[in-house]
């Protein structure tokens, strides 16, 4: 399974505080962005640099600039959860929006909404917080892929096996980037153990 799991004990600590049923909305969504900063930073590790020159006050030197356009894609509603960090440490990016909606009864992908920037030399990081059974993912990554998008991240919370399992048989070139890779999917296809319902938790509609 092409999936890098995020183990740094910050990362450890602040998903905990996400699967605490008892965390309430406002300290969910703060840690949730703080968790987004330590993603985010593996999700960019591989991210190609253009070498130049930076003057400081004393003398020229070497300096590194990202060499591509970055874009994020949050993928709603729960991935606006993540964006508020992606914005802080890429104050650049550009941002796109991929609206989705998942039938309860069948777990399949309903679009209702897609804009998104010009994505020729970018890379792309589709924010996606519960990679469950993977179809909405997959789904956005089709749709970026169908607007040109060559190099792709996928940024989860938590994960579960069958999701993994369906985006790298559908989209091999895609790295996912989680804090966790969980059990499994219950009937109602929710992460087990997982965090609950991410954008009922985020926003407070429960
Ligand atoms: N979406 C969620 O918000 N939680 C899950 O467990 C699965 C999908």
């Amino acid at each position: 399974m092409d999936i890098t799991v995020v183990e740094h004990p910050l990362a450890r600590h602040y998903l905990t505080i996400l699967r605490d049923k008892d965390t309430a909305p406002e300290s969910f969504r703060e840690t949730t962005r703080r968790l987004c900063y330590l993603l985010l930073t593996e999700a960019t590790a591989r991210t190609p640099l253009a070498e130049g020159t930076v003057t400081t006050p004393l003398a020229d030197t070497p300096g590194y600039r990202l060499a591509h356009q970055m874009v994020a894609v949050p993928v709603l509603r729960a991935g606006l959860g993540l964006l508020d960090a992606v914005l802080d440490l890429l104050p650049d990016v550009k941002v796109g929006y991929a609206g989705v909606a998942r039938d309860e009864e069948t777990a399949l992908p309903q679009e209702y909404y897609y804009k998104i920037p010009d994505l020729s030399d970018s890379q792309v990081l589709i924010l996606e917080p519960m990679l469950a059974t993977g179809g909405s993912l997959s789904w956005a990554i089709e749709k970026v892929k169908g607007s040109g998008a060559t190099d792709i991240t996928a940024i989860c919370v938590v994960a579960a096996p069958e999701g993994v399992k369906r985006i790298n048989n559908d989209h091999p070139d895609v790295r996912i980037v989680a804090a966790g890779l969980d059990e499994g999917l219950n009937d109602h296809f929710y992460i087990v153990p997982g965090l609950g319902d991410m954008g009922d938790r985020l926003f407070g509609t429960y």
